[in-house]
This record gives C-alpha cells, sequence and structure tokens, in this order.
C-alpha cells in the first residue's frame, strides 16, 4: 500500500485513526486499513471524507463506533444512530470491579463506546439474574483479544480485596465534579487503606474523569498511597539530626532486612525527638538513640 497517495487532510486524520487504535494491535490493523482504503481511494488521493466512508461503512461494530467518537465524527450528522444509553447491570461479588478493568484497557476516547457495546454482552449472559465474576471472566475470554487478554486476567487474579460499592456511595456524597475528585480519592484511601488501580479506574469512569489526569494527581501528592500497605509499618526519620546521626545506614539495613516481607518501610520528617537521634518508628512506637541502633540489629 506504499504508492496510496494522500491529501494533506487525509493524511492528518489517518494518523489520528491509527493513534486511536491501542499499541500492542496497531500494526496488524494498520495494513487492514489501507487495504479497505485503497480499495474505496480507486487510485485517487485519499481524503478525509474516504477515511470517514471507509469507518462507517466498511467498519463493524463496537470498533466503527469506538473510532467514530475517538475522531470527534458526530454519529447523527453521517445519518447513524446514536449510541443507546448503558443498560444498568446489577453486579454481584468483585464483578463489576473486574467489568472497570477490563474497561481500562480500552483507550479513553473509546471507552463510553465499548461501555455501553460490554454492558449489553454481560447482560445477554446474565439472562435477567446478578452479573457474576464468572461472567466477566467469560467475555474477557471470549471477545477480549491478546495481549490485553492476558493483561486483564492477570489482573483479576490480583484484585485487592475491597468492596466496590464504597466507591459509589463516596461518589453519592460528593458529586462527580472535577473539584470532588480530592474528596474522593481521600475517601476512598480511608476506606481502603489504599488506592489500588481498580479503584482508582473505577472513579475515572464513573466521574468521567481521564484516568491519566488521576493519575498525575495521586503520584503528585504524597498523602496518596498506591501500594498496599504492609501488616507493619515502619517510618525511618530523615530529619537532619536523625541524618547526621547515621540514619542513612538504618535505612539501608531496615530496606535489606524487609526486602519482600509484609513490612512498609517509609522515610519521613523529624519525629520528635532530635536530641536523642537517630530516631525510627515501627508501627506507632518510636525507638530513638542506642536502643535504636539495638533494635535495629534485632529486626
Ligand atoms: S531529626 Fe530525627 S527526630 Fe528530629
Amino acid at each position: 500500500m506504499a504508492d496510496l497517495k494522500w491529501t494533506p487532510d487525509g493524511q492528518k486524520i489517518f494518523k489520528k485513526l491509527t493513534d486511536a487504535i491501542p499499541e500492542a494491535m496497531r500494526e496488524a490493523i494498520k495494513p487492514k486499513l489501507l487495504e479497505m482504503l485503497a480499495a474505496r481511494a480507486k487510485d485517487k488521493p485519499v481524503t478525509n471524507k474516504v477515511i470517514t466512508a471507509m469507518i462507517k461503512q466498511d467498519l463493524p461494530e463496537p470498533q466503527r463506533s469506538a473510532l467514530m467518537a475517538a475522531l470527534g465524527i458526530d454519529k447523527k450528522k453521517e445519518g447513524l444512530p446514536d449510541e443507546p444509553e448503558t443498560p444498568k447491570i446489577e453486579w454481584s461479588g468483585k464483578s463489576e470491579v473486574m467489568f472497570e478493568i477490563m474497561l481500562g484497557e480500552v483507550p479513553e476516547a473509546m471507552r463510553g463506546v465499548f461501555r455501553g457495546k460490554l454492558s449489553g454482552v454481560i447482560l445477554e449472559k446474565c439472562k435477567g439474574t446478578p452479573a457474576t465474576e464468572d461472567h466477566v471472566t467469560e467475555v474477557v475470554n471470549q471477545i477480549v483479544p491478546d495481549p490485553f487478554k492476558s493483561n486483564i486476567l492477570k489482573k483479576f487474579k490480583e484484585i485487592g480485596d475491597f468492596d466496590i460499592n464504597i466507591i459509589d456511595e463516596i461518589i453519592n456524597r460528593h458529586g462527580t465534579s472535577d473539584e470532588s475528585l480530592m474528596y474522593i480519592l481521600h475517601d476512598t484511601q480511608d476506606a481502603i487503606g489504599y488506592l489500588p488501580i481498580e479503584a482508582i479506574s473505577a472513579i475515572s469512569n464513573k466521574c468521567e474523569i481521564k484516568l491519566s489526569a488521576i493519575h498525575s494527581m495521586v503520584t503528585f501528592y504524597k498523602a496518596f498511597k498506591l501500594d498496599k500497605p504492609g501488616k507493619h509499618h515502619i517510618k525511618i526519620c530523615k530529619g537532619t539530626a536523625c541524618h547526621l546521626n547515621d540514619t542513612g545506614r538504618i535505612a539501608e539495613v531496615v530496606e535489606s532486612k524487609c526486602k519482600c516481607s509484609d513490612i512498609t518501610v517509609e522515610k519521613t520528617l523529624c519525629l520528635g525527638c532530635c536530641d536523642c537521634s537517630p530516631a525510627f518508628e515501627i508501627d506507632g512506637k518510636i525507638y530513638k538513640g542506642d536502643e535504636a541502633k539495638s533494635v535495629i540489629d534485632t529486626l
């Protein structure tokens, strides 16, 4: 297809189109799209209009709706029926979290379309009963291509132990505006203990705020924890007095001893006992001076 001719607008929209396709599938899908365009253009340059016609008439659903949404093409203006409203599903167990994880693999610009289509497939499987974890897994196995399928199934196995209804309650309390996001994230962390990716993804989908925007926020503020805290919590003081009294060595020892164990190690600001430095805290109890040095050896 190297001999395809393009108009500037055609080239621009084709780039936008291929950018909207998930990276892992892009190279496999691109030759097929070029083939369809060549058949439509019939030796003439590929224009914006030719690309829109190819999407409208040659692509199957849900790819057609998803790519139209990604390119900002108005379905009504193109004479196509609007998307039906997302059907309401009754969820059970962790099925809703799993559904949000599955949607998390879809590029953000297409997520709205896929939410509707995949909800329809789940509803068909449930036949009037609440959706279960098995229904969602079945849909993933049947219609999601690799490598997304393997990613999603791996994430299902790692799902944290929390109730997705907590997030609905929190969002109902604060609303879905951009200004509510901070409150929602803090309350979610208070309820779960940290911010697992499936909770962040559910907040993104329910509030219609980009996942990337939420991710920048939670990684910017130190108050947010993305990793599940360990059973035990060690805070090592990195204040000036402790730093001068060897907490660097203590941190090194603690980190090497606690690797792979169920212990969260965190460096913190002054613990308020600088005159007896070095100092650190284990599960709320502060150890300082010589005691700190000897405790560290017995860890
Ligand atoms: S600097 Fe470590 S306790 Fe103050």
